[in-house]
């Protein structure tokens, strides 16, 4: 149809900061006039062409889910029309997106709220929600014909990097700071056939030397400040609203790292309010971890005037990120949709998380996060018993095992050392006892069936103690 070539054909980079518009992106995706990060903005969407009809594009997506086509089976690639222009002969796709939208009943009553839902983006390919991005990155590098492409990970855009450079004949590099992402993560990237380098530094660090080595070697950057990555990432929101039937929840709460996830979620809301195919906002809003926190002390200390970076510690180490890169667009998102930034402690995530399991969806850590960061939300007032909140899961339970086991058979506070802070005598220590009750740890038998029974009933017991 002549509206998907119309709207296919006029994105335009820009600099967030000065405004420049280049005709290309240089090998670092900065703006060579100021520095700062480029986005997309698409010129022709401003007209109000009557050839763009929100109801035709929602029925022309709806359409395709009943499609053979490699393209249409992707929940990235089906959304096409709000997207820059990449030719299909360099698309890379594993069939990414198409995640599904849960009820969390047990999670909702632990907030107190009434209406709660996950979008699991750890049911993408590579159990990440990277892969909505990197989908649309890597096919860009292929169609600039890279033999290279490259990224500083803290695990899951290295392994999904590696899986979509893996799928389109080029090689990866991947730099990731050495004992600090979880061996899930580490072993996907070396199936998937990247060269790992596990860098004696943080994720901070690791982001200092590729900025170096893209500008002395042709490899292409897929960090998200790619702005192809953020492309891609928009499509999580888009397709939230189509599984909403275009009815926006009143919350979205997103768990913050790098800050290009906040970025790109926000950028595809107000898009597609603008585009009316939703009629209002969403509030988005962002949660880190405490000692990961350089975004909420940017924004409560500072106003978002300024960032500092910091040395960052925590447990959920996939948001083990001291100095954001892409914390402006963010902060731009959480002003234009009246969102708040909130920060969790350790044990706060770990709780969050097991109660994200007792539902029977299950995460990694940093996803949980996101349900950490609403009950305290809740109990600000800023989110009200009875608004409709979807809660964005970005990594499947499977990427972290470690923490899942420490924490039910009671080791992962033990040595009362949370992220490197003693917490014993504190009231973190009666918060890690009051998390006993979620816990569940294995139980070691004889091969008997009485010994199984007598392990049976005493569940039961204990079940009705508690109810
Ligand atoms: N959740 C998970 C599971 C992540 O892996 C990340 C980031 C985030 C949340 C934060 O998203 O950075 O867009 O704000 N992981 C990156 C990585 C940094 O290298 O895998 P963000």
């Amino acid at each position: 149809m002549s509206t998907t070539q119309t709207f296919e054909s006029i994105s335009r980079l820009r600099c967030i900061a000065c405004g420049a518009t280049p005709d290309s992106a240089s090998r670092d995706f900065r703006c060579t006039a100021c520095g700062d990060l480029l986005e997309f903005f698409f010129p022709g969407w401003a007209f109000d062409s009557p050839a763009f009809d929100p109801a035709t594009l929602k029925a022309l997506w709806l359409s395709r889910c009943t499609s053979r086509d490699a393209l249409d089976q992707s929940g990235v690639w089906r959304f096409r029309e709000l997207l820059p222009h990449i030719p299909e002969e360099h698309a890379i796709t594993l069939r990414e997106g198409n995640t599904p939208l849960y009820r969390l009943p047990r999670c909702a009553r632990a907030a107190g709220v009434e209406n709660l839902r996950a979008k699991h983006q750890g049911m993408n390919p590579t159990a990440s929600f990277k892969d909505t991005g990197m989908t649309f990155a890597a096919s860009f590098a292929h169609q600039g014909r890279f033999a290279w492409v490259a990224c500083a990970s803290t695990g899951n855009t290295s392994a999904s990097m590696a899986a979509y450079a893996a799928r389109g004949n080029m090689r990866s590099l991947v730099l990731i700071p050495e004992g600090k992402i979880s061996w899930g993560k580490l072993s996907q990237s070396l199936d998937y056939g990247a060269l790992t380098c596990q860098l004696r530094t943080d994720f901070d660090g690791c982001v200092r030397i590729l900025n170096d080595l893209v500008r002395q070697k042709p490899v292409c950057l897929l960090n998200s400040v790619n702005p192809y990555r953020i492309e891609g990432q928009k499509t999580a929101a888009i397709e939230l609203m189509e599984q909403l039937a275009w009815e926006p929840p009143d919350h979205i709460i997103v768990p913050g790292g790098n800050l290009g996830n906040s970025s790109a979620i926000g950028k595809a809301l107000i898009e597609m309010r603008d585009l009316k195919l939703i009629s209002r906002l969403p509030k988005l809003s962002i949660i880190q971890a405490h000692g990961a926190n350089p975004f909420y002390r940017s924004v409560r200390e500072f106003g978002g005037r300024k960032l500092e970076a910091m040395t960052a510690d925590t447990l959920a180490t996939a948001i083990r990120i001291g100095n954001p890169a892409s914390w402006k667009k963010a902060l731009r998102v959480l002003q234009a949709t009246g969102g708040e930034v909130e920060e969790v402690t350790e044990i706060e995530i770990a709780t969050a998380k097991a109660e994200i399991g007792a539902d029977g969806i299950g995460c990694e850590p940093a996803s949980a996060v996101t349900l950490a960061g609403l009950k305290k939300l809740r109990r600000s007032g800023f989110v009200k018993p009875g608004e409709a909140v979807v809660l964005i899961l970005t990594g499947h339970a499977l990427k972290d095992p470690d923490f899942t086991i420490k924490f039910h058979r009671g080791e992962l506070f033990a040595d009362t050392a949370v992220a490197g802070t003693s917490i014993a005598g504190t009231p973190e220590e009666t918060e890690a006892a009051q998390a006993k009750y979620l816990q569940r740890a294995p139980v070691v038998l004889d091969a008997d069936l009485g010994a199984v029974i007598a392990a049976l009933d005493a569940a039961e017991r204990n079940s009705e103690l508690c109810s």
